[in-house]
């Protein structure tokens, strides 16, 4: 990038001096937002077409305008552009070379519009595209976890509260549970999308234009569903970049949670899963350690974009109407969000589906820590026992168990009578994790049934816009 001083700028008219130099450095962007050049581009081509339909350009300056922008945008894909600092950012930048390239024509491109609508509009377009390739990456990422959980729908583990063993589910339960937690957030990312999806150009630099514009000429050619509708606030407002790093901030929360599980099943003490050695790596002292690097990382990553969503808050709070410069530190930010948030998808897309399961490990620590003990007590409930003295009666079961060191099966069928007389062989079937599994047996309940149900439910919703759904339409 270079950083001659020498250019004149766009705006010089009105100065006597040079910028100084740090200064230059110091209020620049385009360090940062040349990343949206292919965005400003589609909308100076689209504001040409417009201001030629209104008949401000004529169709020859159309074209040599279009023209122009096209090369240009093949020279920055092709590394051949030179980025000058002393142009400050992308917009003046690509004018300046077009101008350049095309001569007088160039110079009438930005008539009726400022860097301001300018600036709001290319990181409309940028968000948008980027929220449809998240959309689409968490929508296989959740196709994913549908496939696991059909497939372990009748595979046992034990279901925690407070991280103590609590009742048996299936692990496709739990993997429906992950599918629940990422469908609300594309529901979130498709909602914030609507408000992103507005058109700010035409707003010119606050105030609107005095030329004759026609804002649904370019919101056609963009695609905007929306043209904003105050020219204050089109240029001013980031709310739609704060509210995606809200979305996106609740999504890495739930990507730490699932990371959390990944890297606590993944460790010797439970061996409930193995994440396969593509996603894991080694230590350069202790010989024998394979390190759940990569779900620690996405576990990690959620505090930096929790961070981008209080930077960008903090710094809209307080800016008075209308644009400021301090919008111009919105986008490292969102940037930093956008990408960590699609590396995240793309690691857990691929990490799912490669997970190894070890039923008979889930299965084993479900038999343990009386993971039935409400079973027996449901059974008590069922025999007639009131549900409190029932919890009673198997509490003290549970004691009797605990001072033996066995599981409640192992107690003797007079051992239970002695808790509660009317005691039967029965209560002993209702001690098995299986049938503890299959018993809860109703929608949202975690029996293989019900599971393989709502998978089918899920792949339905995965292919409707809007995926969460409202427990009337998620009856059978
Ligand atoms: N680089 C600026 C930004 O990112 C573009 C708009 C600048 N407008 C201005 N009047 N300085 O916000």
């Amino acid at each position: 990038m270079s950083d001659q001083s020498d250019l004149t700028k766009p705006w010089g008219g009105r100065f006597n001096a040079p910028t100084d130099a740090f200064v230059e450095r110091f209020t620049a962007s385009v360090q940062f937002d040349k990343r949206l050049y292919a965005h400003d581009i589609r909308g100076s081509i689209a504001h040409a077409q417009m201001l030629t339909e209104v008949g401000i350009l004529n169709p020859d300056e159309r074209d040599k305008i279009v023209g122009g922008l096209r090369a240009i945008e093949s020279d920055i894909e092709d590394g051949r552009f030179e980025w000058s600092v002393a142009l400050e950012d992308v917009h003046m930048n690509i004018e300046h070379a077009l101008v350049e390239r095309i001569g007088d024509s160039g110079k009438k491109l930005h008539t009726a519009r400022s860097r301001n609508d300018q600036i709001a509009t290319d990181i409309r377009l940028f968000l948008r595209e980027e929220i449809d390739a998240i959309v689409a990456g968490l929508t296989s990422l959740m196709r994913g976890l549908v496939d696991l959980a059909e497939r372990e729908a009748a595979t046992v583990m034990p279901g925690f509260t407070h991280l103590q063993t609590a009742q048996p589910v299936s692990f496709g339960h739990h993997m429906l549970a992950w599918f629940e937690m990422l469908g609300r957030d594309r529901d979130r990312l498709g909602d914030c999308r609507k408000r992103v999806n507005i058109m700010p150009l035409g707003a010119g630099a606050l105030a609107g234009t005095t030329f004759p514009i026609d804002r649904a000429i370019s919101a056609n050619l963009l695609g905007f569903e929306y043209i904003a509708q105050n020219s204050l606030d089109a240029v001013s407002d980031r709310d739609f970049a704060i509210e995606f790093c809200a979305c996106a901030s609740i999504l890495m929360m739930h990507f730490s949670r699932m990371a959390e599980e990944l890297v606590l099943w993944n460790s010797q003490q439970f061996s409930f899963i193995e994440i396969s050695d593509a996603f894991c790596t080694g230590s350069s002292m202790m010989p024998q350690k394979k390190n759940p690097d990569v779900p620690e990382l996405v576990r990690g990553k959620s505090g930096r974009v929790a961070g981008h969503l209080m930077g960008l808050i903090t710094l809209m709070k307080s800016q008075p109407l209308a644009y400021n410069k301090d919008n111009q530190e919105d986008k490292e930010p969102l940037f930093d969000t956008v990408d960590t948030v699609i590396d995240c998808i793309k690691a857990f897309g691929d990490l799912v589906p490669s997970l190894t399961v070890n039923a008979e490990n889930m299965r084993a620590a479900a038999e343990k820590g009386f993971a039935t003990a409400t079973d027996l007590a449901d059974y008590l409930v069922r025999e007639g026992i009131p549900f409190r003295d029932a919890h009673a009666v198997v509490g003290a079961a549970v004691r009797l168990a605990v001072e033996k060191n066995c599981d409640l099966k192992d107690l003797p069928l007079g051992e239970l009578r002695s808790l509660y007389p009317a005691m039967t062989e029965r209560v002993y079937a209702v001690l098995d994790v299986d049938r503890s599994l299959n018993a809860r047996n109703h929608l949202g309940g975690t029996a293989p049934a019900q599971v393989r149900a709502a998978c089918k439910r899920a792949r339905e919703r995965l292919d409707t816009a809007a995926c969460a759904c409202s427990t009337m339409e998620a009856m059978p």
